[in-house]
Parts: structure tokens; sequence; C-alpha cells
């Protein structure tokens, strides 16, 4: 062919970093067939959906088997009873006014965060190194340079503000993936302050908000001035356990503009153009997840995995090992042992104790050095991780 591809893409690295530790494993598994490979890698979720959950999908399918509750196409933005909840959860949970409209349902916090650079223009874009790699690779593919932000042990993994005016749009995730690092609210202030000076945008990604336990913002928006200058994304995936059930939101404020521009309604734009909405039985399930009971039957899910997360830090704190995270997060960010860089200790782990884990370069260069464990796996599989994390380090 002749055409002109979007040659950005060569500027990406050859493969998406939870590709590669797939592939990995998968060789691996291969090639010892015998062997239990044990998962602490992506964060994926083990354990079932809510029981709320699951009665609300199975009524919805049974909706849809009837010609008088049948449903089509679902609106581009979600319906009307899924909006209303999520406004509802940050209003009487969080404690914060969110209306319906201002918020945009999607498939997942992954798709928005990848997508969002359609309603962009040419900007600096500032974004942590080491962090969830979609920022990075979506503004490269869209041919943006990126401005990274250094996160390191000196600054706790969060960084501050530049000193300078450059109008910016700042990624910034909070409880971080993958240092498991959290801004509390004066530092967060920070970056608004920032934000409100400089005209820039702050894209918050929250999709580890319900693993708060301490007094610490779980929204953007619990900070004065962040309506004028914030757009914030999240999941169901693990809040929820929906990695495979697919549902996520964005909120944009209705206020929110650059210019002669309205943000909220050029997103709206951009979703009615090129998506048709989650599946209707997916949004009723969501419902559920908003109500009493369904915040209730997640906040257990949540705790569980929280306490594999405290076996894991226990077993690193008798071992010596160096690592953050493991609390108000599903993520436990270690020093790798000896001298190992990210994608030796990579090997090491698998080889020696069949464990995958992330090594933390895949994240940014300043994660060289560094791995990321997750908590996402069975009890049964992270006990026997940190057995078998006991007997090698
Ligand atoms: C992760 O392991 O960083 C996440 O599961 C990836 C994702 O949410 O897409």
């Amino acid at each position: 062919m002749k055409i002109k591809v979007n040659e950005n893409f060569g500027n990406l690295k050859p493969n998406y970093l939870f590709s590669e530790t797939a592939q990995k494993a998968r060789k691996y598994r291969a090639e010892h067939p015998d062997q239990k490979v044990i998962s602490l890698g992506i964060g994926d979720v083990t354990q079932p959906l809510a029981p709320v959950v699951i009665e609300a999908m199975q009524k919805a399918v049974l909706e849809m088997g009837v010609k008088e509750t049948f449903r089509g196409y679902a609106p581009e933005y979600g319906y009307d009873f899924i909006r209303e909840a999520i406004a509802g959860y940050y209003v009487n949970k969080l404690n914060i006014a969110v209306k319906a409209n201002e918020v945009f349902v999607g498939d997942g916090a992954k798709s928005d965060l990848g997508n969002i650079v359609d309603i962009l223009g040419d900007n600096r874009i500032l974004i942590p190194d080491p962090v969830y790699p979609v920022y990075m690779d979506s503004n490269i593919m869209s041919g943006r340079s990126v401005t990274l932000l250094p996160a390191t042990a000196e600054n706790n993994f969060l960084p501050t503000p530049p000193d300078d005016d450059i109008p910016s749009v700042v990624y910034l995730c909070s409880p971080n993936n993958p240092t498991g690092a959290v801004y509390d609210y004066d530092k967060l202030k920070k970056w608004v302050d920032y934000a409100k000076k400089t005209g820039s945008l702050i894209i918050f990604d929250s999709a580890y908000e319900s693993y708060i336990r301490e007094d610490l913002p779980h929204s953007i928006f619990a900070i004065e001035g962040a309506r004028d200058c914030a757009i914030e994304i999240n999941s169901l995936s693990k809040m929820a356990g929906f990695t495979g059930t697919r549902m996520g939101y964005t909120v944009i404020p209705e206020t929110l503009t650059s210019g002669e521009f309205n943000l909220n309604k050029m997103w709206a734009r951009r979703q009615a153009t090129k998506f048709n909405g989650v599946p209707y039985v997916v949004q009723r399930a969501g419902e559920a997840v908003f109500t009493e009971r369904g915040l209730k039957e997640c906040k257990d899910l949540v705790d569980y995995y929280l306490e594999n997360a405290k076996l894991i830090a226990e077993l690193l704190e008798k071992k010596g090992v160096w690592f953050t995270g493991g609390v108000n997060s599903p993520y436990i960010w270690l020093k790798c042992p000896d001298g190992f860089d990210s994608w030796s200790f990579f090997d090491y782990l698998l080889e020696k104790a069949q464990i995958i884990g992330t090594p933390g370069v895949g994240f940014g260069a300043n994660g060289e050095g560094y791995f990321r464990l997750t908590s996402f796996g069975s009890r049964e599989n992270t006990l026997e991780a940190v057995a078998r994390l006991d007997k090698l380090l």
C-alpha cells in the first residue's frame, strides 16, 4: 500500500506493558506445564461479582427477553438511572456536588483515559513517571510530546506542580498506579491552584479511590476550585470487580470551558459520534453497585483485597525489603532486592517462585529497580505466593 499511516505509532514501545508480561507468562507456562504460576501482575480481580450485582444483571437479562422491556441502543452517555446513581454517590457518599448531566458512562477508565485526547489540542502534557502507561501511550499515538514529572522516593512518589506559568494538561492518579501513593488535601490543592493560575486542565484518574481508608481525597472535586480545571475518570473495575464486565465513568463539570469551548459538550459530541453506550444489562449492574447494599457488598470485596495487600506487606517487612503502598491502595511497590533491575527481578521471580509481578520500569524510567505486586489474587494464591517469597527472598 502507499497510504500514509499514523507514524506516531513508531514512537511507541513495541508492546503494551501488560501484553508483554502476559506474553512472557504464557511462554513460561507452555514450557513448564507442570508448575503452578501465580499472577500478582496485572491488576485483574479474582473474586466473583457481588450478589446484588448478579441479581440486577439477571433481572435485566430477563427484561431483554420480553418485547415490552427489550432495549436497543443505549443512550451514548448512559441511561438516566445510572448517571443519577453515580451523581448520587458523589453527593451522598463523597459529599461532593456532581450533577447527572456531568457524568458520562463508558466501558471503563482505560478507554476514557485513552480517548480523552480527542477533545484536546496541542498543549504541554505533564505525566508523572512512573504511572499507568495509557496516559503516555495515548499521547504518543496522537503525536504529542510529553513532559515527565519525576515521581521518586524523594517526593514520596507524589510530584508537585512546576514553577512556571505554562498552560498544561496534567495527568494525576491517586491512589497511584503503580506506587500506591495518595495525595492529601493540601498537596492536591497545590495542583488545583496551579491549574487555576496557569489555565491548565487536570485529568484525574480516581480508579482506586474505593481503597482509601484514611482521611484522604477520593476525588479531585473534593478540592475547592477543581470544577474550573479538572476532569475525573473512574472505573467500576477495582471498586466492584467489573474488569470483565466493563463499566466506568467520566465526570466533566457542565461549566468547564477553555476559551469558547465547553469540555462537557465536546466530550458529549465525541461520545455521540464514536461510542454507542454500555449494554443495558451492565448499566443495571452498575446501578446496583451504587445502592446501599451494593456499596456494602463492594466494600467487602475491596476489604478482601486490602487484607491480601497486608499479607504481602507483612512478608516484605519481615524480609527487610523496602516497599510502599498496600494501604489505601491495592498495589505494593517494592525496591527490587539484591540490586536486580525491574525486568531481571521479573524473570527471577518467575523462574524461582513461579510468581508474575510487574516490572516497575514498565511504568516509566523512574520505575527502574522497582517492582509492583498486586493484591487482586485469591486469598489462597496470595498466601501461597507469600510462602514462596518467604523461602526465596
Ligand atoms: C494495572 O494492572 O495496572 C491495571 O489493571 C490495568 C488497567 O486497569 O487497565
